[in-house]
């Protein structure tokens, strides 16, 4: 979605503007442009396309000058991606960069048309812009007071006012922003990617406070317009964290990381042997008294609530409903105050999600929120939080984020089975065991590197794909089909392998490959079978099982085989070859696979 910066220091602003909107550009756009103060005048430059477009547009002394301004990459929601519709927007006396979506802006619009204003832009922006400039009474806070009053939506916003020269005005509802604090400088950011290599000190706006930014200091104003104090947070991820570290992709990065991300997130939860998860204030009192359990997210975080599902009402056997939250919203489902509702998400952005949140809230459930962006909205109004801890993910493509989500659902469901009584303090210890092996396993299953590289080029020219599992390899595949599909663009579907004699299997021929993950002893048989039916319907199989079994070339034509563990941690490792299929794939067909087209990292619109 949209991503934000602002500078205003000692240094020329346009390189900084450009430089940070090109570490948002993971969060997915079409279009982008800066507003500079210059000698007192806010000079705009805005461009359809990519960053290098706009970077063209202002080749040839073109580039505004000056120490202080604001910078937009644009997700177009309305009106299609044009020049005029990128932002900033505004006119001479205040200048807006926007993230969110402001729902009355046709009615504001019409006022504003009323009252003599033309609009050139399709979008809802201008007219919050246009809002500010019929508000403006030369005090910017109160004329942002007034609009705050009469916009719905959500929304941050970076502004400059003409009359205030070399100073930024921010305001977040909803839509995140941060205020990072430099020495003789200060920033405003969607994240903290783009600030990190200069401070790792920020605020985080709260709902309707006003900031004030100049190069020497930050005011912050609460919603009654009086000057408050804040904490001042530092940020853990390090600068290299937001950089590709000599790797072609931050996807391939990103994956690579998985055994570092487990580790750290899943070290300060164990204590003598044991899951703890009382820090983030979970106890295990509360765990065993929740009547039933919801997981709720989207993409890939949703399919983390999958395999949490099938570990949680195996080993705990607590009923477990996953819901895709953009439906369980609308739905009207049936929580009540003794269910724990558990939202997963990476950025802790995403709309359908905290939606979700606000409406278990609202029922009186327990809220329960795994997130790995700190401060984010989802962490922020869950009763407890869970953070992950992977560092960023850039990459659109989720890979670190699913595996350290899929950790702390063990840690869940092993905590869970031991408070309910349902196994012995012993075999809690034995799973916490084999979980912190994990990392080392996954170093193993990284090494299948070239082995998948191999098959992706076997796959490449696929139109359509097959994934089939059961039981937790069903969970997995649904997460390894949506890779492939996202990065590839090769339509695939995940099936439960059971169910294929039942319609699907007419679409198998031999132009339809079919990844078969089998991980689970107990199913392993079952889902050969499947195989073979498919097989002898022509298709090209590849199995994904464990190194123990020993699967002919009579019935699948390449193998994946993954260090042995106990079959409920196999979707830890399983992970990793879907992964890298679906990014050789990617990359084979030459696809942008760090920004798949069409797709944002966070989804911060319903
Ligand atoms: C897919 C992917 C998405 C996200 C989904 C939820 O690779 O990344 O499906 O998982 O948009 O995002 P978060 O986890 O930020 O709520």
């Amino acid at each position: 979605m949209c991503g934000i910066v602002g500078y205003v220091g000692e240094q020329e602003c346009a390189e900084i503007l450009v430089d940070g909107l090109k570490r948002l550009e993971y969060r997915g756009y079409d279009s982008a442009g800066i507003a500079v103060f210059q000698n007192g005048k806010i000079t705009v430059e805005k461009s359809k396309g990519k960053l290098a477009d706009l970077e063209k547009k202002m080749e040839n002394g073109k580039k505004p000058h000056g120490n202080c301004g604001i910078g937009h990459t644009r997700w177009a929601t309305h009106g299609e991606p044009s020049d005029i519709n990128s932002h900033p927007h505004g006119n001479k006396r205040v200048t807006i960069v926007h993230n969110g979506i402001i729902e009355n802006y046709k009615q504001i619009k019409d006022f504003l048309i009323s009252q003599g204003y033309g609009f050139e832009s399709e979008t809802d922006t201008e007219t919050v812009a246009k809002m500010l400039d019929y508000y403006y009474d030369g005090n910017p806070i109160e004329t942002i007071s007034k609009m705050i009053d009469k916009v719905n939506g959500s929304y941050a916003l970076g502004i400059l006012f003409r009359d205030f020269p070399d100073t930024i005005f921010a305001i977040r509802k909803e839509s995140p922003l941060i205020v990072g604090l430099g020495k003789n400088e200060n920033f405003i950011a969607s994240d903290m990617t783009p600030i990190l290599k200069y401070t790792k000190d920020y605020y985080l706006l709260e709902q309707g406070e006003i900031a004030v930014i100049t190069a020497k200091e930050v005011k912050i104003y609460n919603t009654e317009e009086e000057l408050i104090q804040k904490e001042v947070l530092t940020a853990d991820w390090d600068a290299d964290a937001a950089e590709k570290g000599g790797y072609e992709h931050f996807m391939l990065k990103e994956i690579n990381e998985q055994p570092t991300a487990i580790k750290t997130t899943i070290a300060p939860r164990i204590q003598d042997g044991m899951p703890y998860l009382e820090e983030s204030g979970l106890t295990m009192e509360m765990l065993k008294n929740y009547r039933r359990i919801f997981v709720v997210a989207c993409g890939t975080a949703m399919h983390a609530g999958l395999v949490g599902k099938y570990i949680i009402e195996k080993l705990a056997r607590v009923e477990v409903t996953v819901d895709i939250a953009s439906e369980f919203r609308y739905r009207d489902p049936l929580i009540e105050k003794e269910d724990l509702v558990i939202l997963v998400s990476q950025s802790g952005e995403t709309a359908d999600t905290a939606a979700a949140l606000a409406l278990a809230k609202e029922r009186g459930a327990a809220t329960l929120a795994i997130v790995n962006v700190k401060g984010s909205r989802i962490a922020r109004e869950a009763d407890v939080v869970i953070y992950t801890h992977a560092g960023p993910e850039i990459s659109v493509a989720s890979t670190k984020a699913y595996s350290v989500q899929l950790s702390v659902m063990y840690l869940i469901a092993f905590e869970l089975a031991y408070a309910k009584g349902v196994i012995s303090k012993e075999r809690c210890m034995e799973l916490t065991k084999s979980l912190m092996e994990i990392p080392d396993k996954l170093n193993e299953a990284l090494a299948l590197k070239e082995r998948c590289q191999f098959i992706a080029s076997r796959l490449v020219n696929a139109e359509s794909l097959l994934y089939i599992g059961r039981g937790l390899d069903y969970a997995l595949s649904m997460e390894g089909s949506l890779k492939l599909k996202e990065i590839s663009y090769i339509h695939s579907e995940s099936y439960a392998a059971g169910e294929l004699k039942h319609g699907t299997i007419s679409l198998v021929t031999d132009e339809m490959p079919v990844i078969a993950v089998a991980t689970q002893s107990n199913l392993l048989e079952k889902t050969i079978s499947n195989v073979k039916e498919v097989k002898a319907r022509g298709a090209k199989v590849v199995v994904i099982c464990t190194n123990d079994v020993e699967i002919g070339k009579d019935v699948a034509n390449h193998l994946i085989q993954l260090p042995k563990m106990e079959d409920m941690l196999m979707p830890l490792l399983a992970a990793i070859p879907m992964q890298y299929i679906a990014y050789y794939t990617a990359v084979l067909k030459g696809c942008d696979v760090d920004q798949p087209r069409n797709l944002a990292k966070s989804v911060t619109v319903e």
